[in-house]
């Protein structure tokens, strides 16, 4: 049995937790996923898998991407990427609500799948029917070799590796770094981004795992954070912009593993509904990042603490507005807002980890939950 113990520690790489261990690998995962991709120096993106298509990506109306779970909300980012860099309108459904309509697609649509395991039942009937009507499918799928993968006309992998916690963590800034390239080489093709402007991004996101690195370094602050909100039974998540998709998530990540109950909103609704349920036994976490949205970001807060809320904030490194106001706060390396999403996710993965340890809950197997879901 000691064996057993020493061998599952392996595993889990020293990690307690296979959640923990994979919320760690990510400098790396992400690292993996642009490796051969992108080529800083020159402002190239180049993606293999997708390159037969480069012509059609020019002449596209419209993208919709299907997924479900976290793999939506990682669509959800991808809208905001392929929106502001490539011009190209994009549509994020839940694949099984796609599936049951009778959506209008054309020969001249592109879907995108989204997938960690490539299995799930609901994405690959979505992806029959769209291909049915002529579309043309691409996939984001971690699992090579898959069903998905394989029904679909061509595909980026996420290069992430095993995920093997049931709530995804490597595998989510995975498919947001595959969905900032696909942005920036849909951009390329169109020509609605400079070279010198896709020279300035690509830099950046080179330096994203080193300031991923850094943002996990903040764990012993997250685990205080953590013990000081871990009874409550609720939980609000409020960001603007692609702000809004890493707190519907962050939202997601704890209510599946906490069985807190959790709420993401875009932080300019909270004043349409959830507003009434704030008190001083409700924490909400903003992501307070210094970006376009800042400034409105800090007048909702302020609405929060009027109504005796607990803030917890997800700030830039340096930030002292937010401090004023928040209870806690959080740093993140500072970083275009195009990388906002991946780094500010990190505390959100760390946050909800630790509260669940804390409750003494199964983290990698949360109750009712499965890996991929095969059946409708
Ligand atoms: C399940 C998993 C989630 C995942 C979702 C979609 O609900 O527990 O972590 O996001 O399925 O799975 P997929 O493999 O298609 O990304």
């Amino acid at each position: 049995q000691e064996l057993e113990l020493k061998l599952e520690m392996l595993e889990k790489g020293g990690f307690e937790h296979f959640m923990l261990k994979e919320i760690y690998e990510q400098p790396r995962s992400i690292k993996d996923c642009m490796r051969g991709r992108i080529y800083p120096e020159e402002g190239k993106v180049q993606l293999g898998g997708i390159k037969e298509f480069a012509e059609k990506l020019k002449n596209i109306d419209r993208i919709i991407i299907v997924a479900c779970g976290t793999s939506w909300h990682a669509g959800l980012v991808g809208e905001y990427l392929i929106e502001e860099y490539a011009r190209i309108p994009v549509e994020v459904e839940y694949a099984s609500e796609f599936r049951y309509r009778n959506p209008i697609i054309t020969e001249k649509d592109v879907v995108i799948a989204i997938s960690q395991s490539g299995e799930t039942a609901d994405t690959m009937a979505a992806i029959e029917m769209a291909k049915e009507k002529g579309a043309t499918i691409f996939g984001i799928c971690n699992v090579a070799g898959a069903s998905i993968p394989r029904l679909t006309h061509a595909g980026v992998y996420t290069h992430a590796g095993p995920e093997i916690g049931v709530a995804s963590t490597k595998a989510f800034t995975a498919q947001v770094t595959v969905l900032t390239l696909m942005a920036f080489y849909m951009a390329q093709q169109k020509g609605t981004i400079t070279t010198s402007k896709m020279i300035e991004l690509l830099t950046e996101l080179d330096n994203i795992p080193e300031k991923i690195q850094m943002s996990l370094e903040s764990n012993d602050l997250i685990k205080e954070v953590a013990a000081q909100i871990k009874d409550s039974t609720n939980c609000l998540f409020l960001g603007r912009g692609s702000g809004f998709p890493v707190a519907l998530e962050g939202a997601l990540k704890l209510k599946e593993i906490s069985y807190i109950h959790a709420e993401g909103y875009p932080a300019a609704e909270m004043k349409h509904g959830p507003i009434a349920l704030i008190d001083e036994e409700m924490p909400v976490v903003f992501i307070a990042t210094q970006n376009s949205s800042y400034e409105k970001v800090i007048s909702n807060i302020q609405e929060v603490k009027a109504r005796k809320g607990k803030v917890i904030a997800i700030v830039t490194q340096g930030d002292t507005e937010v401090k004023k106001m928040a209870d806690y706060c959080i740093e993140i390396p500072d970083a275009n807002e195009a990388f906002l999403p991946l780094l500010a996710t990190i505390p959100l993965q760390l946050l909800s980890y630790h509260i669940a340890v804390m409750r003494g809950c199964n983290v990698d197997q949360p109750r009712n939950l499965a890996k991929s879901v095969t059946v409708e």
